[in-house]
Parts: C-alpha cells; sequence; structure tokens
C-alpha cells in the first residue's frame, strides 16, 4: 500500500483528485465510485476540473435496499448531487436498492462489473473497517451480495437521516473479490474515528475482522490519511 498523510480532507480531495488525473491520463475509463461524506472533496476537484466522463462509465459500490433512486438519502441521489450533474458518464450504475429480488439483483449487477472492468475504484472507510458496505465477518470471496447493516453502521449513519429508524437495515454492495479485481484502488479516510480501523488495514493481519484489511493483497493501493485517521499507525 501506498500511503500519503495530508493535513486535512481538502489537501486530501486534491491528491485524491490527482490520482483520478493519472489514471485518466493514463486511458482509465470506468471508474469505481463510492459515497459517503469522505470521498466529496475529491468529487469536488474533479467537479471543478476539465476532466471529461462523456465517454467514460461508472459503476458505483452500493446502495440501500429499499431506496428508489429519487429518495435524498440514496446513493443514486448522491451521486447526482455531488458528480454527476456536474459531470455525466456515458453510463453510471449503481445497484437498484427498489429491486426486492437479492438473487437477481445481484447477478444483474456481478454482470455489470464483469463487462466493465473497473480501472480505478474508489472506497472510504467505515468506522468497523468496512469497505464498501462489507461489514465485519464477510466471506472475501462474495461478489455483489445482499448485506445486513451492523448495529455500529446503523448508529454512524444515522446522521444523514431524520432518525435511526429510517436507516435501511440492508443493503446491496460489491463484495470484498469484486472490489479486488479493479485495476487501481484509491482509499481515503479522514478523521479520528477512522484511526483503529486504519491501523488495523495497514498494520494488522489480514482478517475477516477488517474488511479493509484484504486490500493488503492488491498490488496497486493509495491511502491517503489525513492526520487524525493517521494518528494510531
Ligand atoms: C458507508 C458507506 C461506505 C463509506 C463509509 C464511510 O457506510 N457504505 O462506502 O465508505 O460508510 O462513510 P463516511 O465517508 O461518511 O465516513
Amino acid at each position: 500500500m501506498k500511503l500519503i498523510v495530508v493535513k486535512d480532507r481538502q489537501e486530501g480531495g486534491q491528491k485524491g483528485y490527482n490520482v483520478f488525473q493519472s489514471a485518466y491520463d493514463n486511458g482509465a475509463k470506468v471508474f469505481g465510485l463510492a459515497t459517503g461524506s469522505t470521498p466529496i472533496t475529491t468529487y469536488e476537484a474533479i467537479s471543478a476540473s476539465d476532466m471529461d466522463f462523456t465517454q467514460m462509465t461508472s459503476v458505483n459500490l452500493d446502495e440501500y435496499v429499499g431506496l428508489a433512486a429519487d429518495h435524498p438519502q440514496s446513493y443514486h441521489y448522491f451521486m447526482q448531487e455531488h458528480l454527476f450533474n456536474q459531470k455525466p458518464f456515458a453510463h453510471s450504475y449503481v445497484p437498484d436498492g427498489t429491486n426486492p429480488d437479492a438473487v437477481a439483483e445481484t447477478a444483474r449487477y456481478d454482470q455489470i462489473i464483469a463487462d466493465n472492468p473497473i480501472d480505478l475504484q474508489i472506497l472510504g472507510l467505515g468506522q468497523n473497517g468496512h469497505i464498501g458496505f462489507n461489514e465485519p465477518g464477510t466471506d472475501p470471496e462474495l461478489t455483489t451480495h445482499k448485506v445486513a447493516l451492523t448495529e455500529s453502521t446503523i448508529k454512524a449513519n444515522a446522521r444523514f437521516f431524520d432518525n435511526e429508524s429510517e436507516v435501511p437495515r440492508y443493503a446491496y454492495s460489491m463484495g470484498i473479490a469484486s472490489i479486488l479485481k479493479s485495476q487501481h484502488i484509491l482509499l481515503e479516510a479522514y478523521g479520528e474515528e477512522k484511526a483503529a480501523a486504519v491501523k488495523a488495514m495497514v498494520e494488522g493481519p489480514i482478517t475477516t475482522d477488517v474488511p479493509a484489511s484484504f486490500l493488503q493483497n492488491h498490488a496497486d493501493v493509495t491511502v491517503i490519511v489525513d492526520e487524525a485517521a493517521a494518528s494510531k499507525l
């Protein structure tokens, strides 16, 4: 893993943008995208740039089960607001949270990824070490699957909803195996509440207790953290 420590998420966003830019300059055509507060500064820098994605494809990591694309807390909606309105792609894929048939939806999404191999995947990091919505204990061999969110993730994500009871209990997520197929991976993490997960991801054993630790098995991972998130390293 290549570790870059920055002062804050503003500087991290700029560095994240540079990673996108170099993938773009090297011919990347499929960008794996993430939601959450972490990638926002990178998306801002991309939005302000002259990069053009109108011939490119994006594939998002995950979506809450039960939320339609026009729900303000859906990941579809998030992507629209933070990136796609400013930088449209030729094709943008996000799991369909309204599909009640998990077997069909996860197979459909696996096929999308097979047809559009990801050149650069951006990731955030859960406080419990999750990536996408791959919670601790997830079988690393899984590709896209339906996930029961853990209590800690529901609590962490409740800040985006009016109250905790509105947070969906399930999500569709790319698996760890899907993520590891990406050619390049960029993970960003900011804030002290991520420090333990960062340490376990970078220095700890590779274990299902810390899904992000499987990134140690990938040959091309860049990790951008601020000083607070790096404080336990
Ligand atoms: C969510 C998302 C992840 C994200 C993580 C961290 O649960 N499914 O993709 O990386 O939590 O969120 P944040 O970036 O807001 O800290």
